[in-house]
């Protein structure tokens, strides 16, 4: 089948991948639904924990959510699970839109160090913010002693959470029950680094800005980033689980030895998408497990799409937490559109753009997927949001990216240095590099050809993402647990972990060893000389 593939059009390839994964998954060991907690994180961090969890319950498992009173997108009823909501005064919401304009006002007038400084500070107390407010509120519940019965009663089989913000993780301990995370990002930075070795000389720290491919300098750089890293974590995040550990966790505890013993990390990544690095035998990796092949296009939709002809059409979307960007870019941005042969559909809320052109369709919101999936569609202008980086590669689509905030830049860097999309700063967006960027995008041929072969290469796996991470979560129901899997050796002392006491000990007997052979040489030497007179 496979000597086939390289000549098969994109979607029969992606039909066999289907099939195929049906195949194997009905050789799969059989699992009675399960029951599974939840601990998801808000946001945009939802949006592909629901698809998860769709998934799951289609395959006959109950699920139980744990989500705030003010939560923006987590609803309290919903057919696919049942909620168990706390009570929370404060919307996360408020700070956060907050620090987001200053971010976006701040990368505007350009970025130097005193602003880096001043935005790493915000973005810092606004995360620790936010995990000192889960973690109140996950007290609540560890404080009432009938919920934390009922949750016991429950029998759940596994706790799932996204460890973003991760009072999750200290509650399936207290639970006792087996971890499965959801994740890519941690308490402090990017998952794999608390999991597996990571030497900082060749993988770049999130924020870096770096490839895998670093000179001496942006390796100095990548360590600066490091200490920002281990900063937080020992310094703003890591004291607020200690209180939450000391309280109601026998024997203590730290976020980073409580993550160290999760049974499986399902990764919202792969070496498709990252840089090749060390990794862990409980490291599933997922990456694009949201993505299904394209459905129909509403007709209105479809119409605007066709009307294009033979330029094809241009989508762009900054994602859900942008609503406006600062005007004279909008109004940039929709000039250079206006100029353009192709049809354009942005997504954008707030003022129409006064230079908006009649091939420019402006909506509120579109079905983002399906549209990278038609063939009409030629470029994406993107922020670099994983999900959207994801469903990109999946349906073969370049992309120019602006990123805006946290990972953005660092995805679409990965997508750049395999060719197959353009990055423009915000600070460099104007009429002149906006247009230049986008024609670049649309009639070079080569980023086409790099990101059709990456989706390519992202659909030549054994088991379709999603089929792989329901496989691993009822292998951890089946087997309560995945221990197995996991190493122990992060709990060894750093000296040891490293071998620096072995190096030690070698060095310190050779030189032991060396030092008693002169002694001994010159003992010798010195009582023959001793006993020479005699002889003599
Ligand atoms: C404890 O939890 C139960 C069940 O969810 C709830 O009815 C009760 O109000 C909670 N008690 C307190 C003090 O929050
Ligand atoms: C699903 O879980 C909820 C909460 O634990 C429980 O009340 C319910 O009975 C469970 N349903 C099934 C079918 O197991
Ligand atoms: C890394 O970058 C240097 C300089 O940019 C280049 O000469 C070298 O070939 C690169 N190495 C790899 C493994 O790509
Ligand atoms: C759209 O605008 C262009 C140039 O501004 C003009 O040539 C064209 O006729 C307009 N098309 C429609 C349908 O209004």
């Amino acid at each position: 089948m496979c000597y086939f593939l390289g000549a098969m059009p994109l979607q029969c390839v992606s039909g066999i991948f289907v099939l195929y994964s049906l195949c194997l998954l009905s050789f799969s060991p059989h699992c009675d639904g399960g029951n599974i907690l939840v601990y998801p994180v808000d946001g945009s961090h939802w949006i592909n924990m629901k698809i998860l969890l769709q998934e799951l319950h289609t395959r006959g498992h109950n699920i139980s959510v744990i989500r705030s009173s003010t939560s923006w997108y987590i609803p309290e009823e919903s057919p696919l699970y049942t909620s168990i909501t706390i009570e929370m005064d404060e919307d996360v919401e408020d700070f956060f839109d907050v620090f987001l304009q200053e971010h976006l006002r701040a990368q505007r007038d350009g970025t130097s160090l005193l602003t880096f400084f001043k935005l790493t500070k915000g973005f810092l107390s606004m995360i620790a913010r936010a995990h000192l407010l889960w973690s109140d509120a996950t007290n609540q519940i560890l404080n009432n002693k009938t919920l934390v019965k009922s949750l016991k009663d429950s029998q759940y089989d596994l706790v799932l959470v996204d460890p973003a913000i991760a009072p999750g993780v200290v509650l399936a301990k207290h639970l006792k029950l087996p971890l499965v995370l959801n994740v890519r990002w941690i308490t402090s930075g990017e998952g794999h680094f608390v999991l597996a070795p990571s030497p900082l000389s060749y993988i770049p720290v999130p924020g870096s800005g770096s490839t895998d491919n670093m000179s001496f300098f942006q390796r100095v750089k990548n360590m600066f980033f490091y200490s920002l890293v281990l900063f937080q974590e020992k310094f703003l995040v890591g004291p607020i689980y200690d209180a939450m550990c000391d309280k109601y966790i026998e024997g203590g505890c730290n976020i980073v030895s409580l993550l160290q013993e999760a049974d499986i990390w399902l990764f919202r990544s792969d070496f498709v998408f990252d840089f090749p690095r060390p990794t862990m035998p409980n490291a599933v990796y997922i990456g694009g497990f949201q993505c299904k092949p394209a459905q129909p296009l509403p007709a209105d939709l479809e119409d605007f799409v066709q009307s294009a002809g033979e330029h094809g059409v241009i989508i762009m979307s900054l994602g859900t937490l942008v609503n406006t960007l600062p005007k004279e870019v909008t109004e940039e941005i929709a000039s250079v559109f206006a100029k353009m042969p192709q049809k354009v559909i942005w997504k954008h809320k707030g003022e129409q753009p006064s230079t908006l052109g009649n091939n420019t369709l402006i909506v509120d919101w579109m079905p983002q997927k399906d549209l990278l999936g038609h063939p009409q569609i030629k470029v994406f202008v993107a922020h670099g949001g994983t999900n959207g980086v994801q469903e990109a590669i999946y349906h073969g689509v370049p992309v120019l990216g602006i990123p805006l905030f946290f990972d953005q830049y660092d995805n679409l860097l990965r997508l750049q240095e395999r060719g197959a999309a353009k990055i423009i700063h915000l600070a460099d967006v104007n009429g002149d590099t906006f247009e230049e960027g986008i024609k670049e995008v649309l009639y070079k041929d080569s980023y086409r050809q790099n990101m059709h072969r990456l989706s390519r290469l992202h659909k030549d796996q054994p088991l379709a993402p999603m089929d792989k991470a329901v496989f691993w979560v009822e292998y951890v129901i089946r087997n309560k647990g995945a221990a197995q899997l996991r190493t122990g050796a992060y709990k060894m002392p750093w000296y040891s972990y490293h071998s620096l006491d072995v190096l030690l000990f070698l060095i310190s007997s050779t030189t032991l060893i060396f030092f008693s052979i002169i002694v001994m040489v010159r003992y010798l030497c010195y009582r023959r000389r001793n006993t020479k007179p005699k002889q003599s």
